[in-house]
C-alpha cells in the first residue's frame, strides 16, 4: 500500500504504473487527466467529446532521472542549461523530483478533480495546485524559505497538441518584442500572429497577455490565461532537432507546440526572505 492510495475514489481516481513511474488517471464528469507524481507532471487533459490538449511525445522516457517529453514539465530553478554548472540537468531539478502529493479532492458534482504537491527544493519551497475540470488550471507557489534574497527561473512548459504546426495561429504576443534563442537576436515587436515555417524558439519578454492557440486543422482554439508570469516561451523543434532529440519521434515535431507559462531571463524573479511568488495559467477550450 502505498500513500497515495488513501486519496483512491473508485471509477473516478486511479493510481497507475506507467512505464517505471507511478501516476494518478483521473474521470470527471467533464474531462479526464492524468498526472505524474515524478515531476508533478500534468500529462494528459482532455475534456469529453474532444482531443486532448496535451501532447505527450510516443518516444518519452517514462524513468525517474529522466523528464517526462510532453504535458507541462515544471521547469524551476533554472530554465535551459545551469549557468554555473553544465552538468546539471536541463530546465532544473523540479522537472525530475519526486514530489509528494499532499491532497486530491474530488469536488461534490463530479465535475473536477484538484491536486495540491509539495516539494522541498532548499532555498526553495514548492506548492503545486493543478485542476482538472471544465478548464486545466495550473498554479506553482514558490516560497523563500532562507534569510537571504534569492532569484529564479520557472516555467510552466506546456506541450499542446496540434493537428499540424503549419495550420495553426498563435496570438497575443504581437505586442511583446523577443529573443530569438537560435541566432541570439532580440527583436521588437512584429505586430502579426505567430505562423510556424520553421524551428523556433522564442522568448517574449514584458508580456501577460492572454494567449490562443488557433487550431484551423482541428477547428479548436486553445485559450492560455496566465498570471505571475512577465515572459512566455514559443518553441517547435522543427525536423532536424527531432531527429537529434533521443525521447521525441522524427515525425512528431508537426504534431505539438510549446507555449510556456514563463518568468525568466530578464524576467526571472527575485524573491526576498518568506516572501513567495505565484505563477499559474488556466487552459480551456473552444470551438471556431
Ligand atoms: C524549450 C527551449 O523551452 O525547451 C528549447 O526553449 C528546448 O531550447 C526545449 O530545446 C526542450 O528542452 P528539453 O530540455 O526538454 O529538451
Amino acid at each position: 500500500m502505498k500513500y497515495w492510495d488513501r486519496f483512491q475514489v473508485p471509477n473516478r481516481i486511479q493510481f497507475v504504473k506507467f512505464g517505471d513511474l507511478n501516476a494518478c488517471e483521473i474521470t470527471t464528469d467533464v474531462c479526464t487527466g492524468r498526472i505524474f507524481l515524478h515531476g508533478a507532471h500534468v500529462a494528459s487533459y482532455r475534456p469529453v467529446n474532444e482531443r486532448d490538449l496535451l501532447f505527450t511525445s510516443q518516444s518519452s522516457a517514462f524513468a525517474p532521472d529522466r523528464p517526462i517529453r510532453g504535458g507541462v514539465p515544471i521547469c524551476f530553478p533554472w530554465f535551459a542549461a545551469n549557468q554555473n554548472d553544465p552538468q546539471a540537468p536541463a530546465h532544473g531539478t523540479a522537472r525530475v523530483s519526486l514530489w509528494e502529493l499532499q491532497n486530491v479532492q474530488l469536488a461534490e458534482e463530479h465535475q473536477s478533480v484538484a491536486f495540491t504537491f509539495g516539494l522541498a527544493l532548499p532555498p526553495f519551497r514548492l506548492l503545486y495546485e493543478v485542476e482538472f475540470g471544465p478548464a486545466l488550471k495550473i498554479r506553482l507557489t514558490v516560497t523563500n524559505t532562507s534569510d537571504q534574497t534569492q532569484t529564479f527561473e520557472v516555467a510552466l512548459h506546456s506541450y499542446f497538441s496540434l493537428s499540424h504546426v503549419q495550420q495553426v495561429e498563435v496570438l497575443g504576443l504581437q505586442k511583446a518584442r523577443f529573443l530569438d534563442q537560435l541566432s541570439g537576436t532580440l527583436y521588437p515587436p512584429v505586430q502579426r500572429a505567430i505562423r510556424f515555417t520553421q524551428e523556433t524558439d522564442r522568448i517574449y519578454y514584458d508580456t501577460t497577455d492572454a494567449i490562443q492557440i488557433v487550431d484551423s486543422g482541428w477547428g479548436r482554439c486553445i485559450q492560455i490565461e496566465k498570471f505571475g508570469s512577465p515572459s512566455t516561451v514559443v518553441w517547435n523543434p522543427w525536423i532536424e532537432k527531432s531527429q537529434r532529440m533521443s525521447d521525441f519521434g522524427d515525425n512528431e515535431w508537426p504534431h505539438m507546440c510549446c507555449v510556456e507559462t514563463a518568468a525568466i531571463r530578464q524576467n526571472q524573479i527575485e524573491l526576498p526572505p518568506d516572501e513567495s511568488h505565484t505563477i499559474g495559467a488556466t487552459h480551456a477550450v473552444s470551438h471556431i
